[in-house]
């Protein structure tokens, strides 16, 4: 067989292979290492997996081939929770809570979340496109093929709708696969200060059915420009509510998931980021939530309901590292209970600007009790089940995309041991190579 890429004579080949589901418990700290692995992509795929003996048997031709002697080849990584869209940044913010006010105080006055509200809503399209693109460009130097995509900086009709517009255009012109979620329910909007129950109305009268039934035409085409898939999909494919004192309470976030919900949607929900919510984790279990995510200050009774069920927990230790708090999530906990642990940046311009996710291996792996190899596969197969994308991206095994990282190091774990530069040498998304030596190749 001739295929277009074949990576050959890694000296690990890294799969992350689940055979299908998450991972969860002892499997977590197994990567599944192929050594002197290969893989074969052809037409955006993986054809073969295996040694470099094994897969020369049956692929006999590449148009490329790459030698991967010395270097850990690993999936594209997924970072399953992001606030990437959004215009301006917070400094300023940044500075005052140096010098002693807390996420929390800025928010209520006004600042926080509000005030990239301000900046998205005077942004147009083109330029939140370009402002968003940048970020993309070094998520994907950072090995991130597939990300989740939030609105949730408008608050209103047509910047929400704005934001989805971004990411679709995004998702369309840049190598990274983005995930769309409506997250209207970050904030009560400053029209709404008063009324935060007619916001909430609104979200489930109007926004949630109009959101849900909106679909784009999307069309891939392959070299030749053929056109190999056509199709309508969902704007949004979650709906996620802010779940905390001073956004949304708990009777609020429940209208919103059923609305959501009745409307054929997929949930999501910002849970205990800084206070227990007193049963959000429960309910949204309850309701077949793909994800919760936070998690800091969720109750242990919580953390055994969502371990017994399908409902992937989503850790986010550059938010607390960014705020400088001590407490994260209890990954190491969840992973014991039998719970699908995933770890993402949470990139955003309050709490976490990270573009990086070995980055937040670095950090699940100190504060969060991982091991490397648990940190790798929550950024990989268990960050891909968070956003249902598992099917296709996630892990090293036929069929799925050809989404790859090579590492300049042959030890994948390095990834988890070493912060603040970049180990990244190549990345490969569908069997295209995107980055080559630490640049990315042609314009994004
Ligand atoms: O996940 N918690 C709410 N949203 C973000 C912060 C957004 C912002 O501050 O702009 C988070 O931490
Ligand atoms: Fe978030």
């Amino acid at each position: 067989m001739h295929v277009d890429l074949l990576v050959e004579h890694a000296t690990e080949l890294v799969t992350c292979a689940s055979q299908g589901g998450p991972k969860r418990g002892p499997a977590m700290d197994d990567v599944g290492i192929i050594h002197d692995g290969a893989v074969a992509v052809h037409r955006g795929r993986i054809v073969a997996v295996g040694t470099t003996a094994q897969v020369r048997e049956r692929i006999t031709a590449a148009h490329r081939v790459i030698d991967a002697r010395g270097h850990s080849v690993i999936p594209g990584l997924v970072d399953p929770h992001t606030h990437v869209v959004w215009a301006g940044e917070r400094a300023a913010e940044f500075e005052m809570r140096l010098k002693g006010a807390t996420y929390l105080e800025i928010f209520q006055a006004g600042g926080g979340i509000l005030r990239t509200v301000r900046d998205t809503r005077a942004a147009s399209l083109d330029d939140l496109v370009l402002q968003t693109r940048e970020r993309l460009d070094r998520m994907l130097l950072a090995g991130t093929t597939t990300a989740e995509a939030k609105s949730g900086y408008g608050l209103d009709e047509e910047t929400e709708l704005k934001m989805l517009d971004a990411i679709r255009a995004l998702d369309e012109s840049h190598p990274i696969d983005l995930v769309p979620t409506f997250l209207g329910a970050h904030a009560i909007p400053p029209e709404y200060r008063d009324r935060p129950d007619d916001y909430v109305d609104f979200l489930v009268e109007e926004m949630i059915p109009k959101v849900a039934a909106l679909q784009y035409r999307v069309e891939e085409t392959d070299e030749e420009g053929n056109l190999v898939y056509g199709g309508y999909e969902r704007a949004a494919w979650f709906c996620d509510v802010f779940c905390e004192r001073g956004a949304f309470n708990l009777e609020q976030t429940i209208r919103i998931l059923q609305a959501a919900k009745a409307a054929g949607m997929d949930l999501k929900v910002h849970v205990d980021e800084f206070e227990p919510s007193l049963g959000a984790v429960p309910v949204a279990v309850e309701m077949g939530a793909i994800s919760v995510d936070h998690l800091v200050s969720t109750p242990e009774e919580h953390l055994r309901v969502l371990a017994a069920s399908d409902t992937a927990a989503i850790g986010l230790p550059g938010t607390p590292f960014g705020l400088a708090e001590c407490e994260y999530t209890k990954g190491r906990h969840i992973i014991d209970l039998g719970g699908i642990l995933a770890i993402a940046t949470d990139i955003n311009p309050g709490t976490s600007w990270c573009e990086s996710m070995p980055m937040m291996m670095a950090l699940a792996t100190r504060y969060m009790g991982l091991t490397p190899a648990e940190a790798l596969n929550a950024a990989t197969i268990n960050a891909a089940y968070a956003i249902k994308m598992h099917p296709f991206v996630g892990s090293i095994e036929e069929g799925k995309q050809g989404d790859l990282v090579i590492l300049d190091v042959p030890d994948y774990r390095h990834l988890s041991y070493r912060y603040g530069g970049n180990l990244v040498h190549t990345v490969v998304k569908k069997g295209r190579v995107v980055v080559e030596d630490h640049t990315l190749v042609g314009s994004t």
